[in-house]
């Protein structure tokens, strides 16, 4: 994401749509979102862009617990239009391979609501394991909600699967 996009992207954070139903609702004002921008310790955003430009959608990852247990976590959200056609299963590969091939970090997590079942094929299917429940874990539109965690580890990773080591 690069500081031109932050008006496209606080404009989707806003937005309950760009969400879904199974997140939590966020208002970021410009200012938040420069601030996760600008600053290592918070969200890294990336833009889902489609071959031609369009940005469709954002995929983040940040650091869970103390730094140095090197434990990220990623989400990810795409505009309602662009849904259902593959592009958060291959965001989702280019963002582990990226992470395996650019951190030293064991483990990638991330949490999905037990409802959320693009969310859980999108990691099924990108090699994440099901870990466990963790129960009543975030506020959502007015009630506590479990969350599925899902880890991929870098042995059953292997190897980039868009990505290369040398490109
Ligand atoms: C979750 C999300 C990123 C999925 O992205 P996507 O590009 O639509 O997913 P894909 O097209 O790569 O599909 C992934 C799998 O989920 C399935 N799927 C997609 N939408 C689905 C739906 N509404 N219900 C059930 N399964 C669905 C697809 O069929 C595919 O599985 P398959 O290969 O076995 O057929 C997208 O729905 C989204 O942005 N949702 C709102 C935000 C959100 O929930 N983020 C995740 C928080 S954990």
């Amino acid at each position: 994401m690069e500081k031109e996009d932050l008006p496209l992207f606080a404009e989707w954070a806003n937005k309950p749509e760009v969400w879904g139903e199974y997140n939590p609702l966020l208002q970021m004002s410009r200012t938040e979102a420069e601030k996760m921008f600008e600053s290592p310790h918070e969200a890294k955003a990336f833009i889902v862009e489609r071959k031609d430009g369009t940005k469709i959608g954002f995929i983040t990852h940040f650091c869970v617990l103390h730094p140095a247990g090197r434990q990220l976590e990623i989400g990810y959200s795409l505009v309602p239009s662009e849904r259902g056609k593959g592009c958060g299963t291959e965001a989702t590969k280019l963002m582990v391979d990226y992470l395996f091939l650019s951190k030293d970090t064991m483990r990638i997590q991330a949490q999905t609501d037990p409802r959320n079942v693009a969310s859980q094929r999108i990691l099924e299917k990108v090699g994440f394991k099901k870990e466990g429940t963790l129960r009543k874990s975030f506020f959502m539109r007015g009630e506590w909600r479990d969350a599925y965690v899902y880890s991929i580890l870098r042995e059953e990773w292997k190897e980039p699967k868009i990505l290369t080591k040398t490109a």
